[in-house]
């Protein structure tokens, strides 16, 4: 069975793998799920790991197999299995439990441990197969109204978790009702969570570099955001226009937006960092004494959040069905670049280095 796999460590080191066959057999107590993959999204932590500087392969193997966001169909389910049954469309969620307290509770999301463990990412192979098996407790089924929009689900998952924290954190608040939020980066996720925020009300403002955005642009207007070049209008510059925003999701994957975007918080305000960076970049000049003072005064929160857990797929979920109906065919306007079947690997990742492509994802099977 054809597979795209990487060397982790090794640049650019994609290439076309031969697996077995997976068995239904091989997850324990009647719990398996065997999916044929449909789909398969490709996102700049696929990236990072082409380019040698994340992930890592399963224990005593030398490849890993890419692939963390899925959308499939269910070819066989286990005898303990109910919550999918065969013909039904799904998703996968990424992480797997380690040893800790977190992890019992079904929040592998948030371990405590060093080490954890991501299908297509972290010691375990992921999705960028023909087919594949995994328990029934990490399959999460697609209604078949969205089946269009079936590879968003990962992605989704992540922007509902990064929305989700802030309104727990600042339930330390006793009252939060926020009203402008500042959206970073008009990626999949700052697309995602642009829809996601304006369906709770806000009024967003997206913010990326370009100023000749075209589509994003276009994708932003008609969830009812406004889109900002930040070369024509810093962040600073914004904040002075519209005011200071009550919550900022930061999903630019550049660390020194994470930083610029402490600078205009509102007083009470959320920052959720949701950005990868595997690299090494530095920032001089940061106004410490100035932050740290407007951060103190101003009672203000930073929250780091990564991945998802089934409740968040859950949430995505029915966020993108949502969507759908409040916004309809916006959403697969971000399904820019689809690619057919696993041959190329080096070439299914060199498109995500053009600009233009709002979501890269490979076609692997159909339905
Ligand atoms: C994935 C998450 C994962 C994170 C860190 C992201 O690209 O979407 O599921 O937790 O990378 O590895
Ligand atoms: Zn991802």
């Amino acid at each position: 069975m054809k597979a795209v796999a990487v060397r982790p460590g090794v640049k650019q080191s994609a290439f076309v793998a031969d697996l077995p066959d997976p068995r239904l057999e091989s997850i324990p107590n009647g719990r398996g799920v065997l999916v044929r993959t449909l789909q398969v999204g490709v996102d700049a932590t696929d990236g990072e790991i082409n380019e040698g500087l994340y992930g890592a392969a399963p224990k005593g193997d030398d490849k890993l197999v890419l692939g963390h966001e899925v959308f499939g169909i269910v070819e066989a389910v286990g005898p303990n299995v109910t919550h999918v049954t065969v013909g039904d469309y799904c998703t996968c969620t990424v992480r797997r439990p380690g040893p800790t307290i977190y992890d019992q509770i079904g929040r592998n999301d948030i371990t405590s441990h060093h080490e954890y463990y991501e299908r297509g990412i972290n010691l375990l192979h992921g999705f960028m197969t023909e087919a594949f098996v995994d328990d029934a407790e990490f399959v999460v089924k697609v209604p078949q109204g969205l089946k269009h929009l079936g590879v968003l689900s990962e992605p989704v998952s992540v922007c509902a978790k990064g929305i989700e924290q802030a309104y727990l954190a600042q339930q330390r608040l006793q009252v939060w009702e926020p009203r402008l939020a500042f959206v970073t980066g008009a990626g999949q996720i700052g697309l995602l969570t642009t829809m996601m925020l304006r369906l709770r009300g806000l009024e967003v403002y997206t913010l990326a570099r370009s100023r000749n955005p075209g589509l994003k642009q276009e994708i932003v207007e008609a969830y009812g955001g406004h889109y900002i070049s930040t070369l024509d209008t810093p962040m600073e510059e914004l904040a002075s226009k519209v005011g200071r925003p009550d919550l900022i999701i930061e999903a630019t994957g550049a660390s020194h937006v994470a930083f610029e975007a402490m600078q205009v918080l509102n007083l009470n305000g959320a920052l959720v960092w949701t950005s990868v960076t595997g690299g090494d970049h530095k920032i001089q000049n940061f106004p410490a004494d100035k932050v740290n003072l407007e951060w103190v005064l101003g009672n203000k929160l930073l929250v780091g959040t990564v991945n998802g857990n089934r409740k968040h797929f859950a949430q995505g979920i029915n966020d993108l069905a949502l969507g759908e109906v409040t916004y309809p065919g916006v959403t697969e306007r971000i399904l820019t670049t689809p690619i057919d079947g696993l041959d190329d690997p080096q070439g299914i990742l060199h498109e995500l280095e053009n600009r233009a492509n709002l979501k890269v994802y490979v076609n692997v099977g159909t339905a």
